[in-house]
């Protein structure tokens, strides 16, 4: 299993779901541009699970070379890949800021999806879970930046998902609402439209199982975001969301 954003702790939780469910991996090849902080997770994982894996340095903003992962294949990618940055108020205007936002939502993180994504399309075999956004879903004044990245994003699964499916590759897009996790620490989140990492590591790998197409975390979000993407503009460009 290759996963990319490995200190997420939505990753974590779905590695620990399926290594419950006993799935079997050679290795798991987990993705970090913190190799301290996931080398206490590959530890876990070790001993609770003896699963062997194998830390790989990826950090978006920098320079990487897609070639250096030549030797790793696997026929499950996980993406938790992403940067929420500073929101519109703070944030717009700062390119550093914008800069990361698209690079590691979607600009660069592509590269690496690919990477692997060809190595299935030649196997024909292999299935790669990519976590989006329902920010993604319609552009609001408080953090269109990540949310015109993650639209992005999933216009990119989306796009791979047709593209592999007679090479029998299957890609899901993972719609998370609000997940409580470091991304959202701080932020005044509604508690019922919230979901724990363990709760998403559950609802993404039933979705997983289902082979679904897109999947949201909370049902609920469905349907919030059915509404959002059905308000006449007119009206939705003086709402404050
Ligand atoms: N939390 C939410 O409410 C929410 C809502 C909707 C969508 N999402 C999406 O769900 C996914 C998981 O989010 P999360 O809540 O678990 O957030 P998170 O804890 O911030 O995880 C995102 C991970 O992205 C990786 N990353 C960040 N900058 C990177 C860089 N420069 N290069 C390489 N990797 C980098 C980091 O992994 P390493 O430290 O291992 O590199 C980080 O742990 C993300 O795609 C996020 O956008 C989250």
């Amino acid at each position: 299993m290759i996963v990319l954003g490995s200190n997420s702790e939505v990753a974590q939780a779905f590695v620990e779901k399926c290594l419950q469910e006993g799935e079997k991996f050679e290795k798991i090849y987990l993705f970090t541009s913190n190799k301290e902080t996931t080398e206490k997770f590959a530890k876990h994982i070790d001993v609770k699970f003896l699963q062997q894996s194998e830390i790989i340095e990826l950090d978006l903003m920098k320079e990487f070379d897609c070639t250096k992962f030549e030797k790793i294949e696997s026929n499950l990618l996980f993406c938790a890949t992403g940067f929420l940055g500073e929101g519109t108020e703070e944030g717009l205007y700062d390119d550093k800021n914008t800069e990361r936002i698209i690079d590691i939502n979607y600009a660069r993180l592509v590269h690496v999806i690919n990477h692997f994504a060809e190595k299935m399309e030649r196997r024909r075999n292999g299935t790669i879970i990519g976590l989006s956004s329902v920010a993604g879903d319609r552009g609001r004044q408080s953090n269109f930046i990540y949310g015109s990245a993650k639209a992005a994003f999933t216009a990119y699964l989306s796009g791979l998902r047709n593209y592999l499916f007679d090479k029998k590759v299957h890609v899901m897009t993972v719609k998370p609402g609000f997940m409580a996790t470091k991304m959202t620490e701080g932020l005044p989140l509604n508690p019922k439209l919230t979901a724990t990492p363990k709760q998403a590591a559950e609802s993404i790998y039933k979705a997983y199982k289902k082979q679904k197409n897109v999947a949201y975390v909370l049902p609920i979000w469905w349907l919030i975001m059915l509404i959002i993407r059905n308000i006449p503009e007119f009206i939705f460009k003086k709402l404050k969301l």
